[in-house]
């Protein structure tokens, strides 16, 4: 997928310096025609955190997963693993998972919250419940919100400073589509979304970053190993050009079709520092495949 060649429309949009959409972007990491080296000034792993092994459970899991979280925290064990685990499962499973979950030393999320504190929203579950129910964390902005449902930076933003105010770690998701990737406007779309979503109290110690191209979930398809240092670069030179260079210790994970089978080439990757696993994620087999790459 490393596409970079831009269609008819985009080049006109390019020379007008507008969006294939018409919309003048509004600003910019660095246009997706030049050249690498000068894309990507800063590849670093952050400094002074362990890398994020992350599972994102979806909407996929009953009490009985608790046997596989504890597998998982056996493993972590045994390999003595030098990388946070977290898993976030539904809302549901918190509070019965809380338990093992600190047995296994495993960090527990939310997969959304709403960005405010209580009130009519049925349906909803806020950044303190999330809390009250033992997570620590809580991803935001994930494209599946985004696209299933239309949820913009502006309230991935207003999520996160909830998320802070409960005490939660955010991860905010950021990724583009296949036809931005295609008209070449990657670096230009994670920018617009890094913008809008993040809020102006992130740290390295309250945020993370999940890079997860949208065609790449669930999807089996992922970047080459150049796309994502590309993209990780990109990110962590607008995080450190906006918050300074305490910005350089925010983790920065990979997320889409990460598997045991990958894992160990893209966790490698320069600037990577950790993932955001899926499908891979609900079993304790295929997971600690892909956490024995942090074995010490
Ligand atoms: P996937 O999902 O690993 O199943 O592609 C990643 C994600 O959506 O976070």
């Amino acid at each position: 997928m490393g596409a970079r060649k831009k269609s008819a429309p985009a080049k006109r949009a390019a020379k007008s310096g507008k969006t294939a959409t018409g919309t003048k972007p509004k600003a910019i990491v660095a246009p997706a025609a030049k050249p690498r080296a000068k894309a990507a000034p800063r590849a670093g792993k952050a400094k002074g955190l362990l890398p994020m092994v992350a599972g994102n459970w979806k909407m996929n899991g009953l009490l009985g997963s608790a046997k596989e979280l504890k597998a998982m925290g056996a493993f972590k064990a045994k390999a003595r693993l030098r990388c946070d685990v977290l898993i976030c499962p539904p809302a549901t499973l918190i509070a019965p998972l809380a338990k093992p979950a600190a047995a296994a030393g495993i960090a527990l999320g939310g997969q959304d919250c709403h960005p405010e504190d209580k009130g009519a929203f049925t349906g909803d579950i806020s950044a303190p419940m999330l809390k009250d129910a033992g997570a620590t964390a809580v991803i935001l902005g994930h494209s599946e919100r985004r696209t299933l449902h239309g949820e913009r930076d502006e309230l991935v933003r207003a999520k996160a400073e909830a998320a802070y105010r409960a005490g939660l770690i955010a991860i905010i998701c950021v990724g583009e589509t296949q036809e931005e990737r295609k008209t070449g406007w990657t670096l230009d779309v994670i920018e617009r979304q890094l913008k809008g979503s993040l809020a102006d109290a992130a740290t390295a110690q309250n945020t993370l970053i999940a890079y997860e191209p949208v065609w790449a979930i669930g999807t089996g398809l992922t970047p080459t190993l150049d796309d994502i240092s590309e993209v990780h670069a990109a990110i962590r030179k607008s995080l450190v050009q906006r918050f300074g260079e305490a910005a350089a210790a925010i983790r920065i994970l990979y997320g889409g079709s990460v598997k045991p089978a990958n894992a160990a080439e893209i966790l490698k990757v320069p600037g990577v520092d950790g993932a955001l696993v899926g499908g891979a994620s609900l079993k304790a087999s295929d997971l600690n495949e892909i956490l024995n790459v942090y074995r010490s």
